[in-house]
Parts: C-alpha cells; sequence; structure tokens
C-alpha cells in the first residue's frame, strides 16, 4: 500500500463511523487517538514562526487552560538539516517573559536561548543558527529562570529533528506520524476540580520535583494509534518536569535502541525496557510484524516521590495497533561511525558538586511525608546517602577529587549549618552547584573551545536523582554512577544520570558563548534547576 492511501485510511480510521470492518474491533471507540505534532512549514521567506501562546486543553472531560507554541499545547517540530542555516522568529504572546532554549544543539550561546535572552510579552526575537552536528532527536522548551518548571507544566515543550547524509541513507522508517512516530511523555497534576494545572513551586517541589497523577502521551492520556506492520519507530522524550521513566512494551518484545539524544548508535541495541531520565531522548525500533496489538508501558521507578500510584505498577502510554499493511523501514545491522574516545589523561578535568540545602532536604523530605505518606518513599525507605551505588566507595574521597581551578568548594562547614525555622529558610536558592546557587551574571567558569574536557558531576551526598544536562554540547558518557554506561548510553548524550554518586563525561564545545549568553549546565529536574542547580559557563 502506498503512502497515500495509507494517508487516507489513517485518515478514515480517524473519523469513528468509518472504520474498516477488520479494524473496528481493534480500535477501541473510547480510546482518544495519539495526536501526532505537524511539522512546522517555512514561510515565503523560508523563516519559521513559533509563537508561545495561550490556549486549552481537555482533560477528563473538562476544560484546562494550558499553553502551546502555534496551538493550545506542546508545539510543532522542526525538521533541520545538517549545514543549512534556519531563521526562527520567536513571539511571545504569553502574559509574562519567556525564553526559548534549543537543547541538544550545539549553536552559539547567543542563539541558545538560556535565562538570559528574555522575550518580554508581545515581543519577538528572531534567532538563526546553522547546525552542524549528527542527525538527532532533539527538543525546544522555556528556560526563564525560577520559571522554566512552570512555563514547561503549562504545556511549552516540542520536539527538533535533526536530519543529516549518513541518516538518510539508512533505511530506517521516516514517514512521519505512520512509522515515523514521536512520543513526547509529560506528567501532570491537576486542581482537585480538574479544572487548572496546579503547579507549585514550593519546599516540596524544590526538593522532590512537581509531579502528578494524570500521565499524558502527546498531550493526551494514554491514546491508541495504528502503525504498519514491520518496523516502527518510536522517537521517545521523557517530557516530565522531574518524572523519571521506564518504557517497556506491555508484552515485552524487544525493543532496539537506535538513537540516544545527540544521535544515532554505532548500532542498534536489544533492551527489554529503557530507563528515560527527564529531558532525555531515545529512539527506538519495534517490530510489529505479528499484528498483535501492545501497549508501551512505563515501569515503577525507586525515584523519591514517583512511586505513588497510578506509577506503582506498569502504567500504559499509548496503545500501537498494527494495520494490515507493510511497513518499509528496516532495522539496519550497524548505523554510523562514532568516534573512538580519546585518551582522557591529562585533559583539563572540572568538578560540579550538586548540593542541596540540608535545610531543604529535611523539609523537603517531611512534606512530602506529610503529603502523601511513606509510600512516596517507594523503594527508598531509609532516606540518606546512596542508594544503590557501591556503598563501599561512600566515604568522601576529596583525594581523589581534581582541585585545579579550586573548583570544589566543599564547605562541609555551611553545608551542615544551623538549620533555620522553616519560615526564614528561603528554598528558592536551597540546590546548588559547587556552593552556589545560580548566578544569572557570573558565568562560574570559562572553558576554550574546541577542546575535549573531562567533567565530573557528583551527586554524593543525597538520595536524589540528578538528570544532568549541559548546553552547547553533545558529550560522551565514561562512567555513570560508578559503572561504564550502558551500551545504548555511550553514544552521543546531552543528559547524564547523576543518582546519589558520580558520573563522567567527555565534553566538547565548537561555538562560543559570551558571558551574557553563558551556556547552561543544570540538573533538568526543573525545579532543582529553578532552585539554583544551574551554572552558567562561557566558551571562548
Ligand atoms: Cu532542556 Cu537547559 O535545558
Ligand atoms: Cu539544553
Ligand atoms: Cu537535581
Amino acid at each position: 500500500m502506498h503512502r497515500r492511501q495509507f494517508l487516507k485510511l489513517t485518515a478514515a480510521l480517524s473519523a469513528a463511523g468509518a472504520l474498516p470492518l477488520w479494524s473496528r474491533s481493534l480500535m477501541a471507540a473510547s480510546r482518544p487517538l495519539l495526536p501526532v505534532p505537524s511539522l512546522l512549514e517555512p514561510d515565503a521567506h523560508g523563516q519559521y514562526t513559533l509563537t508561545a501562546m495561550t490556549g486549552s486543553s481537555e482533560w477528563n472531560g473538562k476544560r484546562v487552560p494550558t499553553w502551546g507554541y502555534n496551538g493550545n499545547l506542546l508545539g510543532p517540530a522542526l525538521r533541520l538539516q545538517r549545514e543549512k542555516a534556519v531563521t526562527v522568529n520567536i513571539r511571545n504572546h504569553l502574559p509574562e517573559a519567556t525564553t526559548l532554549h534549543w537543547h541538544g544543539l550545539e549553536i552559539p550561546g547567543a542563539v541558545d536561548g538560556g535565562p538570559q535572552a528574555l522575550i518580554a510579552p508581545g515581543a519577538t526575537r528572531q534567532v538563526t543558527f546553522t547546525p552542524d552536528q549528527p542527525a538527532a532527536t532533539c527538543w525546544y522548551h522555556p528556560h526563564l529562570h525560577g520559571r522554566t518548571g512552570y512555563q514547561v507544566a503549562q504545556g511549552l515543550a516540542g520536539l527538533v529533528l535533526l536530519e543529516d547524509e549518513a541518516s538518510g541513507k539508512l533505511r530506517l522508517p521516516m514517514q512521519w506520524g505512520e512509522d515515523d512516530v514521536p512520543l513526547i511523555f509529560q506528567d501532570k497534576q491537576l486542581s482537585d476540580d480538574g479544572t487548572a494545572i496546579a503547579y507549585e513551586l514550593d519546599i516540596l517541589r524544590a526538593a522532590v520535583g512537581w509531579f502528578g497523577d494524570l500521565m499524558l502521551t502527546n498531550g493526551v492520556p494514554y491514546p491508541q494509534h495504528a502503525v504498519p506492520r514491520g518496523w516502527l519507530r518510536l522517537r521517545l522524550l521523557n517530557g516530565c518536569n522531574a518524572r523519571s521513566l521506564h518504557i517497556a512494551a506491555s508484552d515485552r518484545r524487544p525493543l532496539y535502541v537506535v538513537g540516544s539524544d545527540g544521535g544515532l548508535l554505532a548500532e542498534p541495541i536489544r533492551v527489554e525496557s529503557l530507563p528515560l531520565l527527564p529531558g532525555e531522548r531515545f529512539e527506538v525500533l519495534v517490530d510489529t510484524s505479528d499484528g498483535k496489538t501492545f501497549d508501551i508501558v512505563t515501569l515503577p521507578v525507586t525515584q523519591m516521590g514517583m512511586t505513588l500510584a497510578p506509577f506503582d505498577q506498569p502504567l500504559p502510554l499509548v496503545q500501537i495497533l498494527p494495520l494490515r499493511i507493510m511497513a518499509s523501514g528496516t532495522l539496519p545491522d550497524t548505523l554510523v561511525t562514532l568516534p573512538a574516545l580519546p585518551a582522557t589523561e591529562g585533559l583539563q578535568s572540572r568538578w560540579l558538586q550538586l548540593m542541596m540545602d540540608p535545610q531543604l532536604d529535611q523539609q523537603g523530605m517531611q512534606a512530602l511525608m506529610a503529603r502523601y505518606g511513606d509510600k512516596a518513599m517507594g523503594g527508598m525507605a531509609g532516606h540518606g546517602m546512596n542508594h544503590g551505588a557501591d556503598d563501599s566507595a561512600m566515604p568522601m574521597d576529596h583525594g581523589a577529587m581534581p582541585m585545579e581551578q579550586g573548583a570544589m568548594p566543599m564547605d562541609h562547614g555551611a553545608m551542615k549549618g544551623e538549620s533555620h525555622p522553616a519560615d526564614h529558610y528561603d528554598f528558592h536558592t536551597g540546590n546548588k552547584i559547587n556552593g552556589q546557587a545560580f548566578n544569572m551574571t557570573k558565568p562560574m567558569f570559562n572553558v576554550p573551545s574546541g577542546q575535549p574536557e573531562k567533567w565530573t558531576i557528583s551527586g554524593e551526598g543525597d538520595a536524589m536523582l540528578h538528570p544532568f544536562h549541559i548546553h552547547g554540547t553533545q558529550f560522551r558518557i565514561l562512567s555513570e554512577n560508578g559503572k561504564p554506561p550502558a551500551p545504548h548510553r555511550a553514544g552521543w548524550k546531552d543528559m547524564v544520570s547523576v543518582n546519589g554518586w558520580r558520573s563522567e563525561v567527555l565534553v566538547r564545545f565548537n561555538y562560543i558563548a559570551s558571558a551574557e549568553h553563558a551556556y547552561m549546565a543544570h540538573c533538568h529536574l526543573l525545579e532543582h534547576e529553578d532552585t539554583g542547580m544551574m551554572l552558567g559557563f562561557s566558551v571562548s
């Protein structure tokens, strides 16, 4: 069957009365269809426009105010070509300032859209850049300091599909919305009456992040999607503010990971399930040739606060319904050549120590227990240090920490200082890196461009998951929480897990970022980021 016929057929499927007999039993009339973000078209001048705007969405039969780009919720996907310049007009029709950051793109600080790149209400900002990095699934979202969590929770996020020659030659599935399907996963908490997004940034959220019990895929709870039979490509984005996910097929059919945050892997990696951090992307291929219906689910995780129902058992995210049409993409044996890692001896190294004020940690945990009870601690009974890492190695090994450039102010005296009464403690700067909450005006350090460096990000000292992200680079993970990276995490990445232990990444910045438009390195648990766990750095 040809593409056009397929499109007609899926359009027909969308109109409930028109379902062919053989599929009527498959498509549950009550289950919503998966919305597929449209591909943004350039205007007559070849420019793109993204307008951040207010709107509304319907969940559980109720209208809820939401925000989106060029629409009510989320945004269109931008399909970009490597080495081809792109101009985007970013218009702000929101009642407050915003910024638009290109997460995963290696572009200069001046167009990166970090917290300095404010767009006032009513204003437009134009950016032009030329991506020059391997094909990847990236995304865009707001980055207004102190407000990123709120604005993302309102619905602002969209995908960037970067293509290159190598990716075009592989016969991966690439019919958008048919056998190449984006899945943006987000959880939300609605108000008790279900008519508003109940976003809060309080001491509880500053400690464990904002999370909710309404799980959405492309903005809809548990939708269904009809696909051709054969190889199905899923572009997975964990767009949650704080919640880590653990993706699997309901019948445990294997997932073949072909790409990570910043590009395709050397070869497909077969996994049974796939942990997915907030901010992280993976591309997976799934074999649907048996024609059987299955769900993509998220399995329970042990992250603090994220163990409550309905996340205490496999939770369906989207139902996949293979049609009697053959898909044309394939699963190649090999994908792209990843450059060998250089020797790390002698490289400039930096230490980023993630820290949470003890007051925030204690009071946040108390608030979590008070609100949700023990259940919220899930598998994490006995909150304290380092769950799941190697305890024998736990004593802070200061000797092993590189002390060059004095980037390691482990001021234990200050960390363990007197705790203040709750009403005096300001959690807005309760999360820190190297002892400092985010400082918009002063980058923490400067990095020479074009030089590989080894960065160690340590979360020793708390039991929180910190999904860590660095702007301006696609890096390689050298070690993750004390272990070599899993094979599907060994390619291009811009996110690394820091979970009660430390992780090492090999970074390199190919573009300039001035102090005024510094790049950011931060925890992508957005409430940690918004309350200080972020640093700016320049590249020259
Ligand atoms: Cu996805 Cu600095 O952000
Ligand atoms: Cu980013
Ligand atoms: Cu964090």
